[in-house]
């Protein structure tokens, strides 16, 4: 009997630890004493969701996405992509009109981790920080592969120009070493080095160079940070400017028709992977401690850094398919570079220079995403240190640029590991898992806060509530369903990463919490003795 009431009593204290939650006046009040530095204003906002947006996604998944033979050699949506392109947009509208009512209600750094601790307790918040290292850190290692291979290719463009090894370096300095496995099967005449005659070695050096690169800008102040991806971000809309302007006079009106060769289906096989393009708003929630005013200013720049980019990418989608018969097969370097392909294909004496802009536009698209997804992995975890996920250590500011210094290195330091051993076509799956579940979750929590917390004051409100949060759960749940479906290992990669992630909470969150709760409980006692005493 002595040991069922034991085991009753165990579980009923674990539940109630693992379900605890953080009243949002808690983290308000830790924000205010131990913050971060205000800096960012709303057109700082704007650019940081601009920047982490556009990259490369219109500039490469694009060319896929439009692709729809009606032989069935692809599947795409062809000249439909823009109806693609706006189902995506209103898929991701319902998330960040969520994502805002959160960010001006709880404006503390940590994004959907903190709201997922405000209301499903401390379990889940942890679980959803984990899931977010999927869509950042491991996101951020995607793109800075992505990067390397655009810097590698535009290179290759100055083969005139620069000696051999610069515009065509080996492939094991660019490649990751799976990568290297699968061009060497196909062409004997790749080297592969190996250490101590066995294990292959291949060091993508570009990307390392670029995430230590954007690690250092970090460091050295958000607002630094702002001003360089405002930078990206002005090079990146010129460029894409260049193209739909130049490229409308080369428009063929009949290359819209069929506009929908693989009908509905093609259409959200399309918007399932422009969705990728669209991802990048929610970091602006992560910052949201580092705004001047986030009541007002964070509303206005997640949704319109959102609009702004839904018109740019629906241009796009009409002047690419304009000039591209997307509903016949379509070469392999219209998939891997759309806009540039398009523009070398008019034939004009310029192309080539227009192409070359294109490639500095997509550089700097994919140097501001990476800025983005890294500052947001950092701000996830200062919030998860400060709430005894991990180390404390991780809380400590730079004396001289008021950052999380050492928080920002070790996740550069990770990221350089993650370049070196990862399997990166798996990585930017896994990154699409963990966007869509920690988009699903916001729309859960803000329905639980409005039941739980009513009179709670909402500085911005979703309006049509509870509607748009149950839009938003179905048609991110439903795209997420769609890709489990497709044969492929990272649908089973993600349960792997969930359980690693339950297995570390309760070896080491878990205790280190009730450690803190003791620790806080016994001063609290010894606080009240003194008062009894006086
Ligand atoms: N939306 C970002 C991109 O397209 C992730 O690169």
């Amino acid at each position: 009997m002595a040991e069922k009431f034991t085991r009753a009593t165990f579980s009923r204290s674990f539940l109630k630890s693992i379900t605890k939650i953080k009243a949002p006046d808690e983290m308000l009040a830790e924000a205010k004493e131990q913050g971060l530095e205000k800096t960012l204003g709303v057109w700082d906002l704007i650019i940081l969701g601009v920047g982490a947006i556009i990259g490369s996604g219109i500039f490469a998944v694009v060319g896929i996405a439009a692709a729809g033979s009606a032989d069935g050699s692809s599947l795409g949506a062809g000249p439909a992509l823009v109806v693609s392109m706006i189902i995506a947009a209103i898929a991701c509208i319902f998330s960040a009109l969520c994502y805002s009512e959160f960010a001006t209600m709880i404006p503390v750094a940590g994004g959907a981790y903190t709201y997922t601790f405000a209301t499903l307790g401390e379990f889940a918040a942890w679980m959803v920080g984990w899931v977010l290292m999927l869509e950042y850190a491991i996101g951020f290692i995607a793109v800075a592969c992505a990067w390397s291979n655009h810097f590698v290719q535009f290179l290759s463009g100055f083969s005139n120009v620069l000696p051999a090894w610069l515009a065509n370096p080996p492939a094991w300095l660019t490649n990751d070493v799976f990568t290297l496995g699968n061009l060497a099967a196909n062409d004997a005449s790749i080297y592969v080095p190996k250490l101590f005659g066995i294990v292959p070695v291949a060091i993508n050096l570009p990307a390392i160079v670029i995430v230590l690169l954007m690690t250092a800008i970090l460091v050295k102040g958000t607002k630094d940070s702002a001003k360089m991806a405002g930078l990206m971000v002005v090079i990146k809309l010129a460029v894409i400017a260049l193209f739909v302007i130049a490229g409308a006079f080369f428009v063929t009106p009949e290359n819209w028709t069929p506009f929908a060769p693989n009908g509905g289906a093609g259409i959200f096989a399309g918007a399932f992977l422009i969705f990728f393009a669209y991802i990048g708003f929610d970091a602006l929630a992560t910052a949201a401690e580092e705004c001047k005013n986030p009541q007002k200013d964070l509303p206005i720049g997640i949704i319109g850094s959102l609009l702004i980019t839904t018109v740019v990418y629906v241009l796009v989608a009409l002047v690419l398919t304009g000039m591209q018969d997307t509903s016949a097969p379509v070469s392999l370097d219209f998939l891997k570079a759309p806009m540039a392909y398009c523009m070398a294909m008019t034939g004009k004496s310029w192309a080539t220079y227009a192409s070359y802009f294109i490639s500095i536009g997509s550089l700097a698209g994919l140097t501001s995403v990476l800025l983005v997804l890294e500052m947001a992995a950092t701000r996830i975890l200062f919030a998860m240190s400060r709430d005894h996920f991990i180390s404390q250590k991780f809380q400590q500011l730079d004396k001289k640029y008021k950052t999380p210094a050492l928080l920002t290195w070790t996740v550069g330091l990770l990221a350089v590991v993650g370049i070196l051993t990862l399997n990166l076509d798996v990585a930017a799956e896994l990154c699409n898992y963990g966007t869509f579940t920690s988009f699903i979750i916001v729309c859960v929590a803000v329905l639980i806060l409005r039941h739980t917390d009513p009179n709670r004051p909402r500085p911005f409100k979703v309006p049509f509530s509870p509607w748009i949060p149950i839009m938003g759960i179905v048609s991110c749940g439903g795209l997420m369903v769609y890709k489990s479906l497709e044969a492929g290992s990272s649908a089973l990669l993600f349960p792997v990463w969930l359980g690693v992630g339950a297995i570390i909470y309760l070896l080491y969150g878990y205790i280190k919490n009730r450690i803190n709760e003791n620790r806080v409980h016994k001063e609290m006692v010894h606080m009240f003795e003194k008062q009894d005493e006086i």
